[in-house]
C-alpha cells in the first residue's frame, strides 16, 4: 500500500509534472518501496489451533520455533485479541530469515508493515478565536444536508441530526474511540478535562511527540492533542457540546470519546501501530472506532485492514475515510478503509460556508464576502486603493511597485488575481507600506488564503471589479471590518455534491501552488469490493481545533466526514440498541436510507457513479425511522468474467400499516475507468457516460402488511460500452412507499479484470520506455553490463504499475533463457527488502526456471502520476531476496506482475518482461 494518506502535496505535484518529461535524473537510486525493512507483522494460530501445544502460548509458541530454526528476531509489538488477530510485529535480524519464518509452524500469514502519512486535510482555515459572538444559531449546516434529495440538492433541510438532537438522541452512553493524533481535551466545548465523567473519557498515547513513523515510537498515557490539531478537529464533528459561540453541536454530542493517538507532531506511522491501537479499542469496550487516516492502495489485504475488517464483522462499528486521491482516478480508495466489512466513508460538500462580510461607505452598495471565517483584525474604517485601473490585468502587484506609489499603509488596498503567487503581490504592495489587502478573483474560483499574520483576503471578482471601477471615479469609497455581527453563511456552489475540496482549498503562502483537483478518491477496490460506502458531510467543516491553534477552524476532507457518520452510528445504537447485531446491520442501514448525489448542478447530467459516492449522502433520520427494511445495501455484480446477472434482495415493511411500494430501476453514470486508447487510468474527475445497465425487476408494484416482507429477484443485462475503458456501470433500485424513499446500490464491470494490462511499458512517464534498468550512470542501460557492487556500481530496476497487482515477482534468471515477454520492455529489479516465497507447486509458473528471486511482493497498488508515488525504483545488490549471495554470472531480471483474478500458478495469468543482460563481478 502506498502512504498517499490526505495529504494534498502529490496530486499538488503531479499538476506540475510534464508527462514523457519526468527526467530519469530525478530517480533517487534507492529503494523507494512504502514499507518498512524486515519489519513483518505475523498471525499466528490460536493456542486452540495447536494441537498438544496447550502449555505454551501461540506467542512462546512462535518464538520457540523461531529460536530453533536459529531465527535472530526482536518483538516490537505483541497482538492478542483471540477471535479477532493473534500475532506480533517483529524485526528480523537478518532478511534472509523470511523464509524460515513463513515455514515457522503456526504462522498464518506474514504482511510487511506499511506505513501512512499523517492525514493533512485538503482544506484548513486556523483562525484567531470565537470572537463573534453574533454569529447565526445553528451555523452547522451539516446536520441539515443529510436530508437533500438529488432533485432539489438543497433544499430539503428539515430531517436529519438536527431533529434527532430535538428528540434528545445525543449519542449518551455510547463509546467512541477515535484513532489520530490525540484530542485537545483542555478545549472548553469538548470538556475541558479528561477522565471519568468528562466527555473525553480516556485514551493513549501509542507514539509520543517526536514519533515521525520512522524512529522508536515512545508511548505514554497522555493523549493529549496540540502539535496536531487533526484528531481534536474530529473530536469537534463528534461531540462538540453545544452553547459555545457558534452554536455548534457535535452529532453524538454526549458519546463518550476516547483518544488513540498514533501520530507524533510531524511524519507518518506504520501499521503495526494502527492494528495495536484498533485492538485497545476493542479491549477497552468501544463500541465505534473511528479512523481518519489511511493510504491509497486499492487491495483489502493490509494488516489493519484485514484486523478492522474483522473487528466490524465481529459486532463494532468501524468507520474510516475513503481517501482525498479523486484526482488520481478509479480503483484507488484508501485501506484500512477498504477493509471488507468497515463502513468507508466518502465526502460531501457543506451547503455553506462561513465566511465574513465587510461593509462598503462612501456608495451605496450591499456588503463585501471575503473569504475569511473570522473577521480581519482591521478595527478603523479605511478608504481603498487600487494597484491597477484595469480590472482585465493578468499580473497586478507582480512587479515591484512604481516609484510614484503613495504610501498604502492608509488603505485597503485592491489587487487583481492572477499571473504570480499571493507572496509575491502580497511582498510588493507590503514594500509600499500596505498592511490590509483583498485580492479580487480573475475567475479562478473563491477561496482561502492563509497569508499568516498579513491582513489579507480574497473577495470575489464583481465585487472587486465594482471597488476598482468607483476608485477610478473618484468616489471615497471606504471599506468597514465589523469585528461583530459580520459573519455569513455564504452558500457554497458546490454544496450537496461530492466534495471538490478544491472550492476550500488554502493556498499556503510558502508553496503558492495552484490547486485543482484534490476530491474524493474513486473506487472500487481492485478485487472489486463496494468502496467507498457511504458518503458524509466533509467539505467546509467548522469544529474544534487545539487551543493552541485558536480553538475553532474549518477543515475539509473524507477526515470530515468520517466522523460525522462515527457520530450518527452512535445515534443508531441509541434508537435501536446498542447490539451487535444492529452494529453489523448499520452499514446496510445508512446505504439504503441515503440520498442518491448527482455529478453536476446540470439536469441532463447523470447521477453521480457509485464508485465515488457509495450508496449516497447519509440521511441519519431516515435510517433511525424508516419502516421499510431492505436486506441488503449493495449488489456487486462483479466483472464480465464473473458476473453475477441475478441479483436478490427482500424489502420488509416493518411498521405499524399496510404499505403499497414501488420499484423502480435509477442508473447512475458509467465511469470510463480508463482513458480510451491507453492502459492508465482517467484522472478525476473521472468521465461518466450515460449507458447504463437494464435490469428486470421480478414485481415493481405489492403491497407489504405489518412485519411481512417480499423477496426480489433483479436480472442485470450489461449496458453497451467499449470494454478497453473499463466501465464501471452503477445505479440503484429504488424502493418507494409514501414519502419513504429507500434503494440498494448495485455496481459492475463492463470488462474482465483479468484483460486489464498492470505493468506500464510506455515512456509516457519517463520518456523511456519502461520497465527498465538503470546502470551505474542512472542511465538506462542499454546493452549487456557487468557490476561490480562497489560504490556506485549497481543497476537499479524501475517499473510502474498503471493497474494493482496481487503478486509482483522480480527474479534473477539465467541469461540464456528461452521466454518470450509478454510485453515489450521495459525494466526491474530489487534488493531484499522482503519476500513470502511461496511454492506454487505445479503449474506453468513454476516451470520457469529461475536462478533466485529479487522480491516478491503481494498486493501492489497501482503508481499514480505525483513525483513521489509515480514510479518504484529498487536498487540490486548483492544477494538474493532470501539473503543468500548471488554467484558471479550473467543473468536476466524477469519480472512478472499477476493479473487481477489471475490463477498464481499459471504463467499465462501473468504479465512478463525480461532485461538485458547484467553481470555480477562482485
Ligand atoms: C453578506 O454579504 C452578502 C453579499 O452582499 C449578502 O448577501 C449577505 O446578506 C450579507 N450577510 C450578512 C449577514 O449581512
Ligand atoms: C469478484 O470476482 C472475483 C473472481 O471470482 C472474486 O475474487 C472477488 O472476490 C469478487 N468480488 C466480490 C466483491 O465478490
Ligand atoms: C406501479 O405503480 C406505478 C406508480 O403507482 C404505476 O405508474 C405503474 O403503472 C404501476 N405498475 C403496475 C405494473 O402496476
Ligand atoms: C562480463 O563479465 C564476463 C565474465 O567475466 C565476461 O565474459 C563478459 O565479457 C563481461 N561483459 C562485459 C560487457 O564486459
Ligand atoms: C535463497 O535463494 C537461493 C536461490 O533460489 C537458494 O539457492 C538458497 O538456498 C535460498 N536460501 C535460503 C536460506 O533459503
Ligand atoms: C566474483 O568476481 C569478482 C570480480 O572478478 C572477484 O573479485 C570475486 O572474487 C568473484 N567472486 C567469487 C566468489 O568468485
Amino acid at each position: 500500500m502506498k502512504s498517499f494518506a490526505w495529504t494534498l502535496i502529490p496530486s499538488l505535484l503531479a499538476t506540475g509534472l510534464v508527462l514523457g518529461g519526468v527526467p530519469l535524473s530525478s530517480v533517487q537510486r534507492v529503494s523507494n518501496l512504502q514499507t518498512v525493512p524486515n519489519k513483518f507483522i505475523v498471525e499466528v494460530d490460536t493456542v486452540a489451533d495447536i494441537h498438544g501445544k496447550r502449555s505454551l502460548s501461540p506467542h512462546e509458541n512462535l518464538y520457540e520455533n523461531l529460536r530453533k530454526r536459529a531465527v535472530g528476531f526482536e518483538v516490537n509489538k505483541e497482538f492478542n485479541a483471540q477471535d479477532l488477530f493473534v500475532g506480533a510485529a517483529l524485526t528480523l535480524n537478518d532478511e534472509k530469515d523470511v523464509a524460515a519464518l513463513l515455514s515457522t509452524p503456526g504462522v498464518k500469514a506474514i504482511r510487511p508493515v506499511t506505513k501512512f502519512k499523517r492525514p493533512e486535510p485538503v482544506f484548513t482555515q486556523s483562525v484567531s478565536g470565537p470572537k463573534d459572538p453574533a454569529v447565526p444559531v445553528d451555523t452547522q449546516s451539516t446536520h441539515k444536508i443529510t436530508s437533500m434529495d438529488d432533485r432539489s440538492l438543497i433544499t430539503m433541510y428539515l430531517q436529519g441530526v438536527d431533529k434527532l438532537h430535538a428528540l434528545g438522541i445525543t449519542g449518551k452512553g455510547i463509546k467512541i474511540g477515535i484513532i489520530d493524533t490525540g484530542i485537545d481535551y483542555t478545549h472548553p466545548a469538548l470538556g475541558g478535562g479528561i477522565g471519568k465523567g468528562k466527555k473525553v473519557i480516556g485514551g493513549y498515547d501509542f507514539v509520543g511527540d517526536n514519533y515521525d513513523g520512522t524512529n522508536t515510537p515512545v508511548p505514554g498515557p497522555d493523549p493529549l492533542d496540540q502539535c496536531g490539531g487533526h484528531g481534536t478537529h474530529v473530536a469537534g464533528i463528534i461531540g462538540a457540546n453545544p452553547g459555545n459561540a457558534f452554536d455548534i453541536s457535535g452529532v453524538a454530542y454526549d458519546a463518550s470519546l476516547t483518544a488513540y493517538r498514533v501520530f507524533g507532531c510531524k511524519g507518518s506511522v506504520t501499521d503495526d501501530i494502527i492494528v495495536e491501537s484498533l485492538l485497545r479499542g476493542v479491549k477497552e469496550g468501544q463500541d465505534i472506532l473511528t479512523l481518519s487516516l489511511g493510504g491509497s492502495d486499492g487491495w483489502t489485504e493490509s494488516s489493519s485492514s484485514v484486523v478492522a475488517s474483522r473487528i466490524a464483522a465481529s459486532g463494532k462499528i468501524v468507520t474510516i475515510a475513503a481517501g482525498n486521491a479523486g484526482a488520481s482516478g478509479s480503483w484507488y480508495t484508501s485501506s484500512p478503509g477498504n477493509g471488507i466489512d468497515v463502513i468507508s466513508v466518502a465526502s460531501v460538500d457543506n451547503t455553506v460556508i462561513p465566511l465574513q462580510n465587510a461593509t462598503v461607505g462612501g456608495v451605496a452598495h450591499a456588503p463585501i464576502t471575503y473569504f475569511q471565517t473570522f473577521p480581519l483584525p482591521v478595527t478603523e474604517t479605511l478608504p481603498i486603493y487600487a494597484i491597477s485601473k484595469d480590472v482585465t490585468i493578468p499580473d497586478d502587484a507582480c512587479n515591484p511597485l512604481p516609484a510614484d506609489t503613495p504610501d498604502l499603509s492608509p488603505y485597503v488596498v485592491i489587487v487583481r488575481r492572477g499571473s504570480c503567487p499571493f507572496t509575491q503581490k502580497l511582498g510588493n504592495v507590503a514594500a509600499k507600506g500596505a498592511k490590509v489587502t483583498l485580492i479580487y478573483d480573475n475567475g479562478n474560483g473563491f477561496a482561502a488564503i492563509s497569508a499568516g499574520n498579513y491582513k489579507a483576503a480574497l473577495i470575489q471578482a464583481t465585487d472587486g471589479e465594482f471597488l476598482v471601477s468607483q476608485f477610478n471615479a473618484g468616489a471615497k469609497v471606504t471599506l468597514t471590518f465589523p469585528q461583530q455581527g459580520g459573519s455569513t453563511q455564504y452558500p457554497n456552489p458546490d454544496g450537496g455534491l461530492i466534495s471538490k475540496f478544491s472550492r476550500f482549498v488554502c493556498i499556503e503562502l510558502s508553496t503558492f501552488q495552484s490547486l485543482t483537483d484534490s476530491f474524493l478518491s474513486y473506487g472500487p477496490s481492485n478485487d472489486f469490493q463496494f468502496k467507498p460506502s457511504v458518503g458524509a458531510p466533509g467539505g467546509g467543516i467548522l469544529s474544534t481545533v487545539p487551543t493552541t491553534q485558536g480553538s475553532w477552524g474549518v477543515k475539509s476532507g473524507t477526515s470530515m466526514a468520517t466522523p460525522f457518520l462515527a457520530g450518527s452510528a452512535a445515534l443508531l445504537f441509541n434508537v435501536k440498541g446498542k447490539t451487535a447485531a444492529v452494529a453489523k446491520g448499520a452499514r446496510t442501514l445508512f446505504e439504503t436510507t441515503a440520498q442518491r448525489v448527482a455529478s453536476s448542478r446540470t439536469d441532463a447530467d447523470p447521477l453521480q457513479t457509485v464508485t465515488q459516492q457509495g450508496a449516497g449522502l447519509i440521511n441519519v433520520y431516515d435510517a433511525l425511522f424508516a419502516t421499510t427494511s431492505l436486506s441488503v445495501g449493495q449488489l456487486v455484480l462483479n466483472d464480465t468474467a464473473h458476473f453475477k446477472s441475478i441479483q436478490t434482495f427482500t424489502v420488509k415493511n416493518t411498521g405499524k400499516t399496510i404499505e403499497k411500494y414501488t420499484l423502480k430501476h435509477v442508473p447512475a453514470g458509467t465511469a470510463v475507468t480508463v482513458t480510451p486508447g491507453t492502459i492508465f487510468p482517467a484522472k478525476g474527475p473521472v468521465p461518466l457516460t450515460k449507458a447504463a445497465a437494464s435490469v428486470t425487476l421480478s414485481t415493481t408494484n405489492f403491497t407489504l402488511l405489518p412485519g411481512l416482507s417480499l423477496p426480489i429477484v433483479a436480472k442485470f443485462s450489461l449496458p453497451k460500452g467499449d470494454a478497453s475503458t473499463y466501465p464501471v456501470y452503477s445505479g440503484f433500485i429504488e424502493v418507494s412507499s409514501g414519502p419513504e424513499n429507500l434503494h440498494v446500490t448495485y455496481l459492475g464491470l463492463g470488462a474482465s479484470l483479468k484483460d486489464k494490462q498492470v505493468l506500464d511499458n510506455t515512456d509516457y512517464y519517463f520518456g523511456v520506455p519502461l520497465p527498465t534498468i538503470l546502470d551505474n550512470t542512472g542511465e538506462v542501460q542499454a546493452k549487456p553490463t557487468n557490476y561490480t557492487f562497489k560504490d556506485q556500481d549497481f543497476p537499479t530496476v524501475l517499473y510502474r504499475l498503471a493497474f494493482g497487482t496481487p503478486q509482483l515477482r522480480v527474479d534473477l534468471v539465467d541469461s540464456n533463457i528461452q521466454l518470450a515477454g509478454t510485453i515489450n520492455p521495459r525494466g526491474l529489479l530489487s534488493h531484499p527488502f522482503f519476500t513470502f516465497p511461496r511454492p506454487n507447486k505445479g503449474g506453468s509458473f513454476s516451470k520457469v526456471k529461475i536462478v533466485g528471486p529479487l522480491a516478491e511482493l503481494d498486493y501492489i497498488p497501482r503508481h499514480d502520476e505525483s513525483a513521489d508515488e509515480g514510479y518504484t525504483s529498487i536498487p540490486v545488490s548483492t544477494n538474493f531476496a532470501n539473503g543468500t549471495r548471488i554467484p558471479n554470472g550473467t543473468y536476466r531480471v524477469l519480472v512478472r506482475a499477476l493479473k487481477v483474478t489471475g490463477d498464481a500458478t499459471r504463467q499465462e495469468d501473468y504479465e512478463s518482461w525480461l532485461s538485458p543482460i547484467i553481470g555480477f563481478q562482485a
